[in-house]
């Protein structure tokens, strides 16, 4: 039997629901590597999640892009070995999801080859039908709404989304959509406060956000943006923890009690 499974304090998809239930935040970072998930396990983070920004915090690229499903592989084994609580996502990487079988057998891989718990899909109504697919296999599915850092160049850029109305109604009905499909998790990225307060609302899954003000269930932030050191410019609405404290496992602490009493993110970490 695994560590994981003999631990009857993990982290489920119901304990999720329930936090949001009880209005008890959910705290969320991610890792890439097991002395780091062990820390974050330890400090109380509910999720850990295993980007695709590895891409970018760990090998230098300049977007997610490249990242392929055997990196994701080798990070998620490694960072499974580091917890015992924490619920473990693993994103499936830019072309992963490209058909729904390559997507299943990927997130098949996830699941048997890392002990994910969850995956976690960029893309709105569009993914519908996979999630149904990966829940029906008994996938649990986080939707990432809002920025998605793989289709950038559809996007044109690293911007906020959702700011006029047309884009504003269309994330509030793809969140509806991927809600009803199966999804367990909605994950906002980049997202005006007051939208990602109507998106929470109008969802029975939690949502999670990332520059999306603090009127979501939950918060992520990219790890080494929080410790300072991650390669490259440091986005607005994420909050370099150490200065303020005196080991990284204070600074990431200190993140958590933030998340979990609304004080992160502020005004000036929030976009309107
Ligand atoms: O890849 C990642 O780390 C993410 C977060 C930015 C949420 O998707």
């Amino acid at each position: 039997m695994s560590v994981q499974s003999e631990n009857f304090n993990k982290v489920t998809i119901n304990t999720l629901r329930e936090m949001k239930a009880n209005e008890e935040k959910i705290a969320c970072l991610t890792a890439y590597d097991v002395s780091f998930a062990q820390l974050l396990d330890n400090a109380g983070a509910d999720i850990v999640l295993v980007g695709d920004s590895l891409g970018m915090v760990i090998q230098g690229l300049d977007s997610t892009i490249p990242v392929t499903m055997d990196e994701m592989i080798y990070h998620g084994q490694v960072v499974s070995r580091g917890l015992k609580r924490a619920l473990l996502i693993m994103d499936m990487p830019f072309m992963s999801d490209a058909s729904t079988s390559q997507a299943v057998e990927n997130a098949g891989r996830f699941m048997k080859e890392c002990g994910a718990n969850m995956v976690k899909l960029e893309g709105g109504a569009d993914q519908q039908e996979l999630v149904e697919t990966l829940t029906r296999l008994g996938i649990p599915v986080c939707a990432h709404l809002g920025l998605q850092p793989q289709r950038v160049h559809k996007l044109g850029g690293y911007k906020v989304q959702g700011r006029d109305k047309a884009t504003a109604d269309k994330m509030l009905n793809d969140a509806r959509v991927l809600e009803q499909a199966g999804a367990d998790l909605l994950l906002l990225e980049c997202v005006p406060d007051e939208l990602a307060r109507r998106v929470s609302e109008q969802s029975t899954i939690p949502v999670i956000g990332i520059g999306a003000g603090n009127q979501t269930d939950g918060q992520i932030l990219v790890l080494y943006d929080i410790l300072g050191i991650s390669a490259g410019r440091i986005p607005r609405f994420s909050k370099n923890y150490m200065p303020q404290a005196s080991s990284i496992q204070q600074a990431v602490e200190q993140y958590i009690e933030e998340v979990k009493s609304s004080k992160f993110p502020d005004k000036d970490h929030t976009f309107n």
